[in-house]
Formats: structure tokens, sequence, C-alpha cells
């Protein structure tokens, strides 16, 4: 599959490298250039593009968003429209600064993504694991239920689904929250199932499934 990472940081660089470890096309793009971008170039080969944001946005049948969250609205709506957008970020306030609807508990940070992102078909996914565990935890060779579990939120079961099989295929359990509203607080800083480390029989326990 093609898909387009935006963020080069330590989860968008860490799904780039498992990314292209099971086969796929990655487009990366940062804040800066391209040429930014050489040594994860180097270390991955031809499968990875170095891009700017509008190419990785354009180049993916999929797109991960992995920025800072106070930086959603600068992301080009125009063309992730009709993308299958995976959100990977957190509202840390001390990072992106207070946002009063989020702080009332009105929507949620992935909500907020799926408004600027119009015509957008946005999965939150990725969000909830360390960037370490996910570099090294993942195994292909484990049943489901005992791979360490990555969650997935969302109104399109579709796009859930596609980017289930993409969890599935680097080597964790992909177990589905609910819709960006339900799902997405579930797996918001705090819960649950954030930043610990569950198999997938552990996470549908915890999540009573
Ligand atoms: N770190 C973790 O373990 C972890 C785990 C789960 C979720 N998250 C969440 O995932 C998101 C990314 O975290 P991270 O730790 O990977 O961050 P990071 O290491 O600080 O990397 C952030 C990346 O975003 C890029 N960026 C910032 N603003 C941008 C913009 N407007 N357009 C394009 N790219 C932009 C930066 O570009 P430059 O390189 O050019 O500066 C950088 O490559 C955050 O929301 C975080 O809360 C993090």
């Amino acid at each position: 599959m093609k898909i387009g990472i935006i963020g080069s940081g330590r989860i968008g660089a860490t799904l780039a490298r498992l990314l292209v470890g099971v086969g796929h096309e990655v487009a990366v793009a940062n804040r800066h250039t391209p040429e930014t971008l050489r040594a994860l170039h180097e270390e991955l080969g031809s499968a990875l593009h170095p891009s700017s944001v509008e190419e990785a946005a354009r180049f993916g049948e999929v797109v991960v968003v992995s920025i800072p969250f106070h930086s959603i609205n600068e992301l080009p709506a125009p063309a992730l429209a009709g993308k299958i957008v995976v959100d990977s970020n957190n509202y840390y306030p001390q990072r992106d600064g207070q946002v009063p609807a989020l702080d009332r508990d009105e929507t949620t940070s992935t909500e907020l993504l799926a408004d600027h992102l119009v015509g957008a078909r946005v999965v939150k996914a990725f969000n909830t694991m360390y960037f370490v565990t996910l570099a090294q935890s993942g195994d292909r060779a484990k049943d489901e239920s005992e791979r360490l579990s990555l969650f997935v939120a969302g109104d399109d079961e579709e796009a859930k689904g596609i980017v289930a099989g993409v969890i599935e295929e680097i080597g964790f359990a992909a177990i589905d929250t609910g819709t960006l509203a339900v799902g997405g607080r579930r797996q918001q800083p705090g819960s649950d199932i954030y930043n610990t480390e569950l198999t997938g029989a552990e996470a549908r326990r915890v999540l009573g499934q």
C-alpha cells in the first residue's frame, strides 16, 4: 500500500521503519524540507520517499499524522479529503496550550482534527503506545491474543478495518474501541489503556469486550 506519514519524529520515523519493513511504500514529511530526511532515506532505501507535507498527503491511500496536536490546523485539508487519515496525536496542554473545549470534555482531539480535515476518513490509532515499545514489540509470530495491543477508534468502519489490517501486519493486536467520540475518549491520556502494555486478551478484558 502507499502510505504517507506527516511527522518524522519519534512516532513518525518508527512507523516509517515498521511499514517499510513489511513492504509498504512510504512518503514521509516534516516541518522542514525533504532533504532533512536524508538519513532516514539512506537507512530505509527506495521504498522511503522524502516528501513535502502536501506530497505525503497526496501520496498515501492511508496518511498517518504524527505531529504535536497544536499544529493540526496547518495540515492541508484539500489534499487529505477522501483519504484515510490516522491520528496518532495526543493533547498535552503543557505542550499544546489549553483548549477549553477539550478541558471541558465537550469533544476530543481527534474530532477536532476531523473537523479541520473535511471529507477525510479519520481513525485514531498509534496514540497509546510509547514509541520505543512500538519499535520493539510487534511480533507477527504470536497469536493475536498474546500480541501487544494497538487501538483503533473511528466512525468509518471500512477505514478502521484497513488501519486494523496494517496494525496486524506489523505484529500487534488491533482492538476496536468504538466511534471517534466514544473510542477516542477511551484512548486518551489518562485512560485505562493509555501507555499500558496490554495483550489483545488483556485489552479486551479491560474494555469489557
Ligand atoms: N513519543 C511517543 O512515544 C508518542 C506516543 C504516542 C503518541 N504520541 C503523539 O504523537 C504525536 C507525535 O509525537 P512524537 O513524539 O513523534 O513527536 P516529535 O518526535 O516531536 O516529532 C514531531 C514531528 O512533527 C513534525 N511537525 C511538527 N509540526 C508540523 C507541521 N505543521 N507539519 C508537518 N510536520 C510537523 C516535526 O517536524 P520537524 O522534524 O521538521 O521539526 C517532527 O518531525 C504527538 O501528538 C504525540 O503526543 C507520541
